[in-house]
């Protein structure tokens, strides 16, 4: 029978190094806040109850978890009294709950569902505690893991603490440990406050459980998964190590990066095979693309579904709720936001195409605008299946254009437009005939009389 599990994430501290308004936890990676990363990270380890420890002072993140987890989820830490004291504030919150748990930091987003259920194994299959190291490329600022020689961890020391021996110590601190909650939450209330710092150290719970029998093991992960994230140079590596995953995965699931190093993904980017993307495309949060599509240089999409076979770009943007049917064009300078562009449709120029249902197989013309916005509400154009909208037409919405139907060129159209009609909506032009050559002669006979 395996045993109950749950999660204490941390993310209670107060990020001074960011120097940001904003929550540390909730800067994001891949498109993705830090934490929601921890998150779905136990979640896909099996555990179903979580709890995040957030300081007083902090309503935006306090919102945040109660909308991504429900109320019980929260766990108020008073005062930034260190990360033990942070995880004795979740003690109420687990009252009830018989099993193991897991604790981790907030400002870690790159750990791994499997490392986390290995966690889990390694505790359910031996007494004691688990706690996760990493060799450090570069140690400082982690705590050290010093082990003893039956190769069971003695104690943590924290950079501040260590000698200058133990800082050569290579061996450091995830900060995921794993144990029995009942066992932690004891061993918690023993741990005495660390005078160089005033504060409660989750680490110092290897050490007091070891005096009162409770074996601590080590397993290992990679640095890439153990990163934390205490500065804005610390956040950009593990963005970077987040696009380095998903590129490799994209590429691995049949699309061609002609460019790895500058495509840029979000947490969830569907990409189906045999797409094609082009250097320098930006995917933010919400994009999938379908089978065989290309994405043409310098493109950014947030919130868009493209379809397959289609074309888009170069220097397109594709804004929230833009659905591009199968093998439809958007070509370059071209922006699509809420629209749903039709089957074969094309906007190949210059366009700006908001809040608009366009038919399968129109074309829009060079210098297309839907005038969606009339200052204070947004309304909607309809483009016909196989209308033709001449270059430069301006279709101030809400309008609609029937199928098959034309618009001249340079036409503000501000009426519908009847299916197979051609609406002209600009000033008829007149010819003056020889009225370029009189002018030019009195122009020059005044010129030569000044001299
Ligand atoms: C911590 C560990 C260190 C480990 C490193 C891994 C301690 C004492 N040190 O150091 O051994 O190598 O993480 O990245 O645990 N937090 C609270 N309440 C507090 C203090 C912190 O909730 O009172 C939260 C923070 O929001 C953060 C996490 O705990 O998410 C870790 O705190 P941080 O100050 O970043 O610890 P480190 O110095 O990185
Ligand atoms: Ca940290």
């Amino acid at each position: 029978m395996s045993r109950a599990r749950a999660a204490v994430i941390l993310a209670a501290g107060q990020g001074t190094r960011m120097k940001s308004d904003l929550p540390k936890v909730l800067h994001q990676v891949g498109g993705r806040p830090m934490l929601d990363w921890a998150i779905a990270a136990v979640r896909g380890a099996g555990v179903s109850r979580i709890v995040v420890v957030v300081g007083r002072a902090a309503p935006a993140l306090n919102a945040h978890v109660e909308k991504t987890l429900g109320a019980n989820a929260v766990a108020v830490q008073d005062s930034p009294l260190g990360t033990g004291h942070a995880v004795r504030a979740a003690e109420p919150a687990l009252a009830d709950f018989d099993g193991d748990v897991v604790v981790l930091y907030g400002d870690g987003p790159l750990i791994q569902s499997p490392r986390i259920e290995e966690l889990f194994a390694v505790r359910a299959r031996s007494d004691g505690m688990v706690v996760l190291g990493f060799e450090a490329a570069n140690p400082f600022g982690y705590g050290r893991l010093i082990v003893g020689s039956n190769g069971t961890l003695e104690r943590v020391v924290e950079e501040k603490d260590a000698s200058a021996a133990e800082r050569a110590i290579i061996l450091c601190n995830s900060g995921l440990v794993c144990a029995d909650a009942k066992t932690l939450f004891r061993l918690l209330a023993m741990v005495k406050k660390n005078e160089s710092k005033g504060e409660y150290y989750l680490t110092d719970v290897p050490a007091v459980g070891r005096a009162e029998g409770v074996v601590t093991r080590v397993t290992m992960a990679d640095e890439s998964e153990t990163l934390g994230v205490n500065s804005r140079a610390e956040l950009a590596q593990a963005e970077a190590v987040f696009q380095a995953r998903a590129r490799k995965a994209a590429m691995e699931g049949g699309a061609t990066l002609i460019d790895p190093a500058s495509v840029f993904f979000s947490y969830d980017t569907e990409i189906a095979p045999d797409v094609i993307v082009e250097p320098n495309v930006f995917f933010g949060p919400g994009v999938k693309i379908g089978k065989g599509a290309r994405i043409k240089t310098s493109c950014r999409l947030e919130g868009a579904e493209v379809g397959p076979g289609v074309q888009l770009g170069p220097f397109a943007q594709l804004r929230p709720g833009a659905k591009l049917g199968p093998g439809s064009h958007i070509g370059n300078f071209v922006e699509v936001k809420n629209s749903n562009i039709g089957e074969g449709a094309k906007a190949n120029h210059l366009a700006y195409v908001g809040d608009a249902d366009v038919g399968p197989r129109a074309n829009l013309g060079a210098g297309t605008i839907t005038c969606n916005y009339d200052g204070f509400d947004k309304h909607r154009t309809t483009i016909g299946a196989d209308a033709f909208i001449g270059s430069d037409t301006a279709l101030v919405a809400p309008v609609t254009v029937g199928d098959g139907a034309y618009t001249g060129t340079g036409s503000v159209i501000t009426k519908d437009v009847p299916a197979g009609a051609l609406a002209v909506g600009r000033a008829r032009q007149e010819n003056i005939e020889g009225w370029a050559d009189k002018n030019r002669a009195r122009r020059q006979k005044k010129k030569d009389e000044k001299k």
